[in-house]
């Protein structure tokens, strides 16, 4: 068989190495891909967005199945592109239609969905320019701190926390007349400030049939005790030690079961990843948002605790035939520290030669923002690599992950030393 993941980053890498463990691939390929694919599979330079070109790649490599790693592409309607055009409509694609994808593509999307059912989540209003001033008057009667969120994909900037009232009323203005992120924010959802510890839980479905995944934990700032500004993600855990079997019933009962559900009573035809980020208040979950793929470096600790063929996993999806596969899940812990690039996630520099790669023994690294060059790997990103350890608890797991990455070296490396701190 032969598949084509599309995507650049560690989580393209992990799903790549994955795949290219299963005896049925015949070639694997990445668009646009990074150093880490280019050494297992063949890197086509083209861009997620390009439909047109990937359907060239498609038709000329005699590629079976595509996997899409980020949103954009879902969003934008990738999987509806290939039902619709003669040559590539049985081919099929891991990833929701563009009606599913709406999970992540509108926060108010998600936000009615959730209502609609009786999933738990924060309470909520959304506004636009037209009805500012209720805007206004709905953040009066709420305690602070104050949620944003813009309402369309903002490349994981368009969520504001503040805790003074004027400056929300500020942002809120910003947002719905001044287009601080552009037609993302025409609509703001304002909610309720929920307080807790976050974890995100990652589900399988073919539509019909779905399964639970290990759960993940990921560190969004850049600075040690959670400080700073919000990043990509600096690293991951899983499994959450916090998610005991009480609790992961209740996100099952409660999310997982009314979430599949929901998606077929509204018609939304879904075969991929569900993302959902959870925030535990007091015992209790409540979603703050979807993903309609897999977390950025959540993946680098998720799939390599699958046992199974990934294939066959994926193919049982395509043919809607998920129940009939059974799930073995590596009972360690994985953990995975991500090395940025200096400056990140401001400014920085790319094109840094990558030292130390060779040496690693004891740990995976998954490329993120990299490339090759010729016999040379260079940064080519904010984050750059991700170190992946197993340990039989979290925190042996980290120290495996401290000691491997500690052999590699590029110009600015920074990566945060506290992962786990506060578990
Ligand atoms: P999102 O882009 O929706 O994941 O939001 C980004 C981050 O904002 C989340 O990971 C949370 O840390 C935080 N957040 C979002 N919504 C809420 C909420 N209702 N209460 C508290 N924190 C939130
Ligand atoms: N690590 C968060 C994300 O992938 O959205």
């Amino acid at each position: 068989m032969k598949i084509l993941i599309l995507g650049a980053g560690g989580r393209e890498h992990t799903l790549a190495w994955k795949l290219a463990q299963s005896s049925e691939i015949d070639a694997l390929y990445a668009a646009p891909g990074n150093a880490g694919t280019a050494s297992i599979a063949t890197n086509i330079p083209i861009g997620v967005n390009d439909f047109e070109a990937i359907k060239q790649a498609v038709i000329a490599h005699a590629i079976s199945m595509v996997i899409v790693g980020p949103e954009d592409p879902l969003v934008n309607g990738i999987h509806d592109f290939f039902l619709k055009d003669a040559a590539l409509k049985n081919i099929p694609v891991i990833g929701p239609q563009k009606a599913a994808a709406e999970l992540e593509g509108s926060k108010e999307f998600a936000k009615k969905f959730m209502i609609r059912h009786q999933i738990p989540t924060a309470a909520y209003q959304s506004f636009t320019a037209e009805n500012l001033e209720e805007g206004y008057a709905f953040l009066e009667g709420l305690t602070p701190p104050y949620v944003l969120k813009a309402d369309g994909l903002a490349a994981g900037k368009g969520v504001l926390i503040l805790n003074d009232i004027e400056e929300a009323k500020k942002e809120l203005q910003q947002m719905l007349v001044a287009a601080k992120f552009g037609t993302a924010s025409a609509t703001v959802v304002i909610e309720e400030f929920l307080k807790g510890i976050e974890l995100s839980c990652f589900v399988l479905t073919d539509g019909e049939n779905y399964k639970l995944l290990p759960t993940a934990k990921d560190y969004k700032r850049i600075g040690e005790g959670d400080t700073g500004l919000n990043t990509g993600g600096m690293g991951a855990i899983s499994p959450v030690p916090f998610a005991d079997e009480v609790f992961m019933t209740k996100i099952h009962d409660r999310i997982v079961k009314p979430t599949v559900e929901g998606l077929q009573k509204d018609n939304l035809p879904y075969k991929g990843f569900i993302f959902i980020g959870l925030i535990k208040v007091n015992e209790d979950p409540f979603v703050i948002e979807y993903n309609v793929r897999l977390g950025d470096p959540e993946t680098e600790v998720v799939i390599p605790r699958i046992q199974n063929d990934l294939v066959s996993v994926f193919k049982a999806i395509a043919n809607q035939s998920l129940d009939t596969v059974e799930l073995k899940i590596d009972p360690r812990t994985a953990t995975t520290v991500m090395a940025v690039s200096g400056g990140y996630p401001e400014a920085y520099e790319k094109g840094k030669e990558i030292s130390g790669l060779n040496t690693i023994k004891d740990a995976v690294v998954f490329h993120a923002g990299t490339k090759p060059e010729n016999e040379k790997i260079l940064t080519n990103g904010g984050r750059v690599l991700a170190v992946t350890a197993f340990g039989s608890n979290f925190k042996d797991a980290l120290e495996q992950s401290y000691k491997n990455i500690e052999q590699l070296h590029f110009d600015g490396m920074y990566y945060r030393k506290d992962l786990g701190f506060d578990l």
